[in-house]
């Protein structure tokens, strides 16, 4: 862990081969992943995927079955959730209704000292501390409250000026914002990135909220069934999805997916969808007769007289800033995105569609995995730069250089903060 003078601590969380049983369900399965230090990770996945085991397993609210957890390289599994340095800011907001904001801002402060050498604070060190946590969540001016006098964001910030106060090493956050109407999120949201930026510390946040994951995120991991899907960049993890799971799952909205085959024909690969044939990305590794599923993202496709793809418009959803048109092609509901002053198109016109060969993905139907590209490469001749083709690219490998707000307390928050004080049960 990294402790330096005036900064919070920073740390490091790692997952190798983890799986978590429940009896004969299986939670979290072969999971590996590196949170390095200070980076904001976003886990999503759908409902039961096992995001909050995963953060509990951080926390050590939860045992691993198999596999290690590790915080800064030191295997934790087995260590008490307050000797962790961690702090858990679950989707209830878990206040003691009958204490004041204050009061519940310094709660985790009043408890025993940890294996980090902290004792407990003496009270004026306290309410500076509090008031420091207050300050950066905007709650000064609430402290004498109690939580019931609170608006819903303001109660979700002194659940989480509670874990700041603890000034911990990792921030595990489970769906924070779930609770709260869809401007409130909106503003949350930056105030949370603004809060990782300014503390420097490691953030873990549960969401299945796309929106959330896009924006928020250094790296966004996506799980599903329990295991890792793809880890990377949000915009890597848009541009090129590593399987349909993944392609279907990540953004809003979903990207259109359609069953075909693949046609070579004069060397140029095609899906063959019903009776239309629709180029595919040059280098993309295809076999003739293979199935497939093609992928294109809604920006991706246009309403277009010479276009390929038949397909009737079912409904026009009007956003304000954009239109989705949702076509019936061959029984699947496509989605195409336009600008609203685009002319217009009508519920039961017959339409055509043209895409982007480039913007094509490609999966194979048995596996669900992408197809690999064969990236058309740079090489280096002399002083040349050259692109080659796919084939001359695989023959020079080597010469390739690109080559709700309810504030239910939460016994097991309680627990986590290490604290001893007795909690009642509702407000
Ligand atoms: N204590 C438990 N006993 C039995 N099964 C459990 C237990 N905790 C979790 N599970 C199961 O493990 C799976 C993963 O649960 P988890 O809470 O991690 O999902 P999640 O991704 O957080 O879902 P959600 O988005 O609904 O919160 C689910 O199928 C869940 O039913
Ligand atoms: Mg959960």
């Amino acid at each position: 862990m990294l402790r330096r003078h005036g900064v919070p601590p920073v740390s490091s969380v790692t997952f190798d081969r983890v799986a978590k049983r429940f009896g004969p369900h299986t939670a979290l399965d072969d999971f590996t992943l590196d949170i390095t230090e200070g980076e904001f990770l976003v886990l999503l996945g759908p409902s039961g995927c096992g995001k909050s085991t995963a953060l509990r397993l951080i926390a050590g609210l939860d045992q691993p079955t198999s596999g290690r957890v590790l915080i800064d390289g030191v295997e934790v599994s087995g260590t008490d959730p307050r000797d962790r340095d961690v702090a858990m800011v679950f989707q209830s907001y878990a206040l003691y209704p009958h204490l004041s904001v204050f009061e519940n801002i310094e709660s985790p402060l009043l408890a025993r000292g940890d294996h980090t050498g902290r004792s407990r604070a003496k009270r004026r060190e306290r309410a500076a501390l509090v008031d420091e946590a207050a300050a950066l969540l905007g709650l000064s001016e609430v402290l004498r409250r109690k939580p019931g006098a609170l608006s819903g964001g303001q109660r979700q910030r002194v659940a989480l000026a509670r874990a700041v106060v603890r000034r911990p090493s990792v921030f595990l956050m489970d769906e924070p914002l779930s609770n709260l109407d869809a401007r409130l999120r909106t503003d949350t949201r930056l105030e949370l990135v603004d809060l990782w930026r300014r503390l420097g510390t490691t953030f873990v946040y549960v969401t299945h909220d796309q929106v959330e994951a896009m924006t928020m995120g250094t790296r966004v991991a996506i799980l599903d069934g329990g295991r890792l899907q793809q880890v990377g960049d949000p915009q890597d993890v848009y541009d090129e999805p590593q399987n349909l799971f993944v392609a279907r799952f990540a953004g809003q909205p979903a990207m259109n997916t359609l069953d075909a085959v693949v046609h070579v024909a004069g060397g140029v690969p095609h899906a063959q969808i019903g009776g239309a044939l629709v180029a595919l990305p040059p280098q993309v590794r295809v076999a003739s007769g293979q199935a497939v599923v093609i992928g294109i993202r809604s920006e991706h496709l246009e309403i277009d007289r010479r276009g390929t793809l038949a397909g009737v418009v079912r409904s026009v959803e009007r956003l304000g800033h954009e239109r989705h048109v949702i076509c019936d092609v061959g029984g699947h509901l496509i989605v195409i995105r336009q600008p609203t002053d685009w002319a217009g198109v009508r519920i039961g016109d017959a339409v055509r569609l043209s895409m982007d060969p480039h913007r094509v993905h490609v999966f194979d139907r048995a596996s669900g995995e992408r197809v690999v590209s064969q990236r058309p490469a740079i090489a280096s001749l002399g002083s040349r730069f050259e692109l080659l083709s796919p084939e001359e690219a695989l023959a020079l490998d080597a010469a390739i250089i690109t080559a709700a707000v309810e504030p239910v307390v939460d016994l097991t928050q309680a627990e986590l903060n290490g604290e001893t004080t007795e909690v009642p049960s509702s407000i």
